[in-house]
């Protein structure tokens, strides 16, 4: 499982990523998050879902322009942390919930909304389809992703990049798995195919430069670490030391410490209709 921008946390698959605290790079770019979730038509009278919703993060920016907002997940650990992290506020709660059936009637939300969570969804196109069924006519999808390739850019050696990036994509697998992970490319098509009418898609890029707060750097550590886990048997023994000496801290390398260190992340909002009546 590739490791995406929003989020090392304590719960999932990734067990080889637990780190005590739990980290997570979304809260240190929260106002580049919170500009993306101001561009929505959102409405004191809507009923907003957000379908995957982890720990709460973007449901509480979302429930920020006072919509009512219900965060959906089916894990318990997720849920129990987004009810600590955001449980008193009045607009928003927090509800168990499979994306492939949504405990919503049809044609009776007016927003949902989809983070970070492609890549763990089982069966993208029958997700979206549901995603159709519970919008009214006129409801809007609004799906935030990053290409896996863009998620996460860094300042590192290209010819490392690219070796490193192509054992990735061997390691993710074929078209059904990796559909999630590089989402924006496949997203017009899908949404038109679940009924969506034509899908408009908006740019973001999110930069930071040297130095990199802790924050910051922590990320960029787990992620190489975690590339490294997912890749290494794929490597020469070469690539193999050069990553890790990237992820170092105690190195000369490690990325974050480099005068020329960039960490920049490309984020894609798609939209789509549903179609009025
Ligand atoms: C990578 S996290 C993203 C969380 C959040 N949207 C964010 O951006 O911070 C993916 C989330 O999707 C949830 N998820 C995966 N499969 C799901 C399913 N079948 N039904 C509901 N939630 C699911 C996971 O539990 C996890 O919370």
């Amino acid at each position: 499982m590739p490791l995406p921008i929003e989020a090392i946390t304590p719960h999932g698959r990734r067990t080889s990523q637990i780190r005590n605290p739990p980290q997570r790079i979304a809260p240190a770019l929260a106002d580049d998050f919170r500009n993306i979730v101001h561009t929505l038509p959102l409405r004191n009278q809507h009923t907003v879902i957000d379908v995957g919703c982890g720990d709460g993060f973007f449901t509480s920016l979302l429930a920020e322009n006072q919509a009512r907002v219900v965060g959906l997940d089916n894990s318990d650990a997720f849920l129990r942390q987004a009810r600590a992290n955001y449980g008193n506020r009045q607009n928003l709660e927090f509800l168990k919930g499979d994306v492939r059936r949504l405990p919503f009637d049809d044609a009776s939300v007016d927003i949902v909304w989809s983070a970070h969570s492609m890549h763990s969804y089982p069966d993208v196109p029958h997700c979206l389809a549901e995603f159709r069924r519970v919008l009214r006519p006129g409801g809007l999808l609004a799906v935030l992703e990053s290409d896996n390739v863009h998620s996460v850019m860094l300042s590192w050696p290209p010819d490392l990049e690219l070796t490193v990036r192509q054992a990735e994509h061997q390691q993710i697998g074929d078209e059904d798995s990796y559909i999630g992970t590089y989402f924006p490319r496949f997203a017009v098509r899908l949404l038109g195919d679940a009924g969506f009418e034509i899908p408009t898609r908006q740019y973001f890029l999110i930069n930071r430069f040297a130095p990199a707060g802790d924050d910051l750097q922590l990320f960029v550590q787990l992620y190489l670490e975690n590339l490294f886990e997912r890749t290494h048997d794929r490597l020469s023994d070469k690539m193999r030391s050069r990553l890790a000496l990237l992820a170092d801290p105690s190195s000369d390398k490690f990325l974050p410490n480099q005068k020329s260190f960039h960490f920049g992340s490309l984020q894609v909002l798609t939209l789509g209709h549903v179609p009025n009546a």
